[in-house]
C-alpha cells in the first residue's frame, strides 16, 4: 500500500514538472513573440548638425567625442572627416607629430587626407560637406561625402 502512494506521489510530481515546463516554454515563446510587436529603436544622432561658429576651432585637427568627427581647420579651410575607422569603428587619433590618424584597435592607419596608409581599413575616411550658415556658424552634412579638396572656404 505505501508503495502504491509513493508512485501516485512520483507521478503526480512529474506530471505538474511536465505541465510547468510545458507552460513555461509556451509563455517563453508568447512573451518572445510579444517582444517583435515592440522592436528596439535606436534613435541615431541627426546626420546634419551644427557646431559652432569658425573662430571657436584653433588651427589644426580638433575631434568633436559627441560627432564622432575632427573638424580639420588650415588657414580659411574648415573640413570635417569622420572619426569612425573603416575597419571596425573605433576612433583614430590624430597623431601631430607623425601628421597620421591611428587607430588604437588593429593598427590601421590614414594619412592627414583619411587615405589608408597601413593596417587592415578597406576603405579611406570620408570627407562630410562642411557649410556656414546664415548666421555665421559651421554646419556638417554627413549625408554629402566629399573629396578632400573640398573643403569649406570661409
Ligand atoms: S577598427 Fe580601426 S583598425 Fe580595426
Amino acid at each position: 500500500m505505501q508503495k502504491k502512494n509513493s508512485h501516485y506521489s512520483r507521478r503526480s510530481f512529474l506530471q505538474y514538472l511536465g505541465w510547468t515546463a510545458a507552460i513555461g516554454t509556451m509563455a517563453g515563446a508568447a512573451v518572445g513573440s510579444a517582444r517583435f510587436m515592440f522592436p528596439n529603436i535606436l534613435y541615431e544622432p541627426a546626420k546634419s548638425y551644427k557646431i559652432g561658429r569658425p573662430q571657436d576651432y584653433p588651427e589644426g585637427v580638433t575631434f568633436l567625442p559627441d560627432k564622432k568627427i575632427f573638424l580639420v581647420h588650415y588657414g580659411e579651410s574648415y573640413k570635417a572627416l569622420s572619426a569612425v575607422c573603416t575597419h571596425l569603428g573605433c576612433t583614430p587619433n590624430w597623431a601631430e607629430q607623425r601628421r597620421r590618424f591611428e587607430c588604437p584597435c588593429h593598427g590601421s592607419m590614414f594619412d592627414e587626407k583619411g587615405v589608408v596608409i597601413a593596417g587592415p581599413a578597406p576603405r579611406p575616411l570620408p570627407w562630410y560637406l562642411v557649410t556656414r550658415t546664415a548666421s555665421g556658424r559651421l554646419s556638417v552634412d554627413e549625408r554629402r561625402i566629399v573629396s578632400f579638396s573640398e573643403g569649406l572656404i570661409a
